[in-house]
């Protein structure tokens, strides 16, 4: 909401200039958390519902949120904060700035062409994407159009699915390999059962009634690819192609999942040359034992809450991970909303964050552009912050600047 004073006494010049160049139908978007009623009301409930829910109670997505908001600043003043710089080096690349967009499954399926569109805007504001394993368009087609992509796994533990997947992945040229740790069995995620929403998608008569009273998911998105590249398949679980989005009886690939184990990363950091990345993990043991098997970062993260309910948020354990980090690189997702989010997280430790759902719900409801819009309110708050904690740049981010409420 605007405040009318604040907005006399800090002059909005830069805000106007900037709003101008922005298309007009993404200029009611202010916030990330703007782009969700959009999204919702475009697509089908059983999408909705599929990525804006948790498991079970959801706790652990509210955790997210409440280890977040337990965090307040401790501002400095009367700093010169002119020639503000928020570009960040991450496994050695400069970005514009400290996030990116992590892997999201089935993104294809919400918005049209949505690996593609995700990844482009990444590019475009230089920031990284990461594409999911279980997504519908190729890695090698996401790749030509964005070099800095990186292709994050769902293996189960078998070295002879693992190795072919692993070469995949490297002949397309990619240089960062994340591997999913918190998924050794599918979550219990009732609202799918209650919309009817399984993976592959099964036509029940509430999923066509659902799809057909969206009609601007059903021609914008479902038919739009249908015509043009036919019946999506899960592209990039495995070496090769997996099944249709749409089948009927028929199982993703999912067995063996619950025997992955840390010798299959050890095995994969021997076979593969790029960085390694493992995600997915809260507890400071893991993260040791991550370090130990040679992995170049962690992610810690409780997937968005989507997996184990009342998993704490990665925040929490974040920095006594930092701690002993020792040179790995230590991340962080779950519940990032705003540039004061960011800075928190950056304070605790993280030397790099990750924001998922508001991105999709971007692309949902403004394509590439309104992942972009996204990508640029986020930069403006980051910015705006930076200087308002009387600060100049992501290195200047102590933990001195946060207390615990
Ligand atoms: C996929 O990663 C999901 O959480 O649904």
């Amino acid at each position: 909401m605007l405040d009318k004073s604040t907005a006399v006494t800090a002059p909005p010049a830069t805000v106007t200039r900037t709003e101008s160049a922005v298309p007009r139908a993404l200029q009611k978007y202010l916030a990330l958390d703007d782009f969700e009623p959009v999204a919702r009301r475009r697509i089908p409930k059983f999408l909705y519902g599929y990525i804006s829910g948790g498991a079970e109670t959801d706790a652990a997505m509210r955790d997210n949120r409440k280890a977040l908001d337990e965090y307040g600043f401790v501002p400095r003043v009367l700093n010169d904060v002119s020639g503000r710089d928020q570009t960040t080096t991450l496994f050695g690349k400069t970005y514009a700035s400290p996030f990116g967009i992590p892997p999201m499954g089935s993104s294809a399926l919400s918005a049209y062409r949505g690996d593609i569109v995700l990844t482009k805007a990444a590019k475009a504001e230089n920031v990284p994407m990461i594409l999911s394993a279980s997504s519908l368009i190729t890695l090698e087609d996401v790749r030509a159009a964005n070099q800095a992509a990186w292709y994050q796994a769902y293996l189960a533990g078998l070295p002879e699915r693992i190795e072919p997947l692993v070469d995949r992945v490297a002949a397309a040229g990619y240089d960062t390999f994340v591997v999913t740790a918190d998924v050794p069995v599918p979550p219990n995620r009732e609202n799918n059962i209650r919309n009817g929403f399984q993976v592959p998608l099964a036509i029940t008569p509430r999923v066509f009634w659902d799809t057909v009273t969206h009609p601007h998911w059903l021609f914008g998105t479902w038919a739009r690819t249908m015509m043009n590249f036919g019946m999506p398949h899960f592209e990039n679980m495995d070496a090769k192609r997996g099944p249709p989005v749409l089948a009927k009886n028929l199982m993703r690939n999912i067995g063996a999942r619950d025997q992955l184990a840390w010798k299959h990363v050890e095995l994969i950091r021997k076979r593969w040359k790029g960085k390694l990345v493992v995600k997915g993990l809260v507890s400071p043991a893991d993260a040791r034992i991550a370090r130990e098997s040679g992995v170049d970062g962690v992610m810690l993260s409780n997937h968005g809450g989507r997996q184990l309910d009342y998993t704490m948020s990665g925040l929490r354990t974040l920095p006594e991970i930092a701690t002993e980090a020792k040179g790995m690189t230590i991340m962080v997702d779950g519940g990032i909303r705003r540039g004061t989010d960011v800075i928190k997280a950056l304070a605790l430790g993280a030397h790099f964050v990750w924001v998922g759902r508001p991105f999709l719900y971007a692309a949902i409801a403004g394509g590439e552009a309104g992942v972009q819009r996204a990508i640029t309110l986020l930069k403006a708050e980051i910015d705006r912050n930076l200087a308002l904690l009387g600060i100049r740049s992501i290195s200047e981010i102590t933990p001195d600047l946060v207390r615990k409420f």
